[in-house]
């Protein structure tokens, strides 16, 4: 049956991967967007969609935007940790505080579900860990302090109102319209290019530090699972999104000349680690599979491959890989 669809942060990366599984699976789509980092190239044009360009802390914005969707799926945030230190409070104002004004038109609308990005960052330092989400949490920056506020008041709206909402730890996402700029996975992103450009890389650090790096399909997947499952059965949770591998940055290089077919340009440039970076992150996936029958990720290996594929001129961003559960 065709519905209508919130996606906020829908002309983003992660964003407008979701709004193309949507359309195609044959809905109609609303997308709530400023462009400050997402762009309206990413946006396929259509009787299917409608695009509101507003900000998402205007309470006006989200009511004409909810005014028709049987629910919503909220990516719009300011992303870059150190964007988000420089202006503490207006990255609190689009982060935390418009997730809350989101839930409560959410909720006067008649308690439509939302699906909201959060992320792994709420796990805080974690080097060598498995994350599990029943771990004490303990966000380093305000990006994961914001993330997990949003999560502190899913719960509250689910007690007090019984919003249904399932907010997603999304841990390093990579895939097609990922922009260098991302401060979460620019390492591939980076990579990426310099290989389109014949551009030798920079590896900060020893390059042992490791990831959990997940394809965008699965992170689509995953939130397109999490609105099912929330229209099943109404409830408020949170899970991972991950594949439960973390790869080095060095292993990442190795891959990369694998899937490129060719040597990585030119000696990579090792430079003095970053004041503050993790070691290592990993996310458990028993949730995830649980609760949203993601059992399979992307491979990195398949993943690293269709990223390259898009970067080709002319490609068409097909989401190659995205999963069965659609
Ligand atoms: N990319 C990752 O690895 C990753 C990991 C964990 C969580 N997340 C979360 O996933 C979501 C999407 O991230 P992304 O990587 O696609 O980032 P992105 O920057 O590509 O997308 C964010 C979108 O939100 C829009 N936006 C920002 N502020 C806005 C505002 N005030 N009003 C309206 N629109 C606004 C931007 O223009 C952009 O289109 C975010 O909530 C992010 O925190 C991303």
């Amino acid at each position: 049956m065709t519905e209508c669809w919130l996606v906020t942060g829908g002309a983003g990366f992660i964003g407008s991967n979701l709004v193309d599984h949507l359309l195609r699976r044959g809905h109609q789509v609303v997308v709530l967007d400023d462009f400050s980092t997402g762009s309206p190239d990413n946006l396929p044009g259509g009787d299917d969609i409608s695009v509101l360009r507003a900000d998402v802390t205007s309470t006006e914005s989200l009511d004409v935007a909810m005014a028709t969707v049987s629910g919503v799926f909220h990516c719009a945030a300011t992303v870059g940790v150190q964007d988000c230190i420089d202006d503490w409070f207006g990255a609190h104002a689009t982060n935390a505080t418009a997730t809350i004004r989101l839930f409560e038109t959410a909720q006067r609308k008649g308690n439509l579900p939302v699906v909201y990005a959060s992320s792994a960052a709420v796990y805080g330092n974690r080097s060598g860990e498995v994350c599990h989400e029943d771990l004490p949490l303990d966000p380093v920056s305000p990006y994961g302090a914001d993330k997990l506020a949003c999560e502190n008041h899913a719960r509250a709206f689910w007690q007090v109102h019984r919003l249904p909402t399932a907010g997603l730890r999304i841990f390093n996402v990579y895939g097609p319209r990922q922009t260098v700029a991302s401060s979460y996975s620019g390492v591939l992103a980076q990579f990426g290019q310099n290989w389109q450009a014949g551009r030798p890389n920079v590896v900060f650090g020893d390059g042992l530090q490791s990831r959990d790096f997940v394809y965008v399909s699965d992170v689509v997947a995953g939130m397109a699972a999490a609105m099912d499952r929330l229209r099943r059965t109404p409830r408020c949770f949170v899970s991972n999104i991950c594949t439960g591998r973390s790869v080095s940055i060095l292993d990442l290089l190795a891959l990369f000349e694998g899937a490129a077919g060719r040597p990585a340009p030119g000696p990579t440039e090792f430079r003095p680690a970053r004041p503050g970076e993790i070691r290592s992150s990993c996310g458990a996936t028993a949730r995830m599979a649980e609760l949203l029958g993601l059992y399979r990720t992307v491979p990195l290996e398949d993943g690293l491959r269709a990223y390259l594929n898009s970067l080709e001129p002319r490609a068409t961003v097909e989401a190659p890989l995205v999963q069965a559960l659609e």
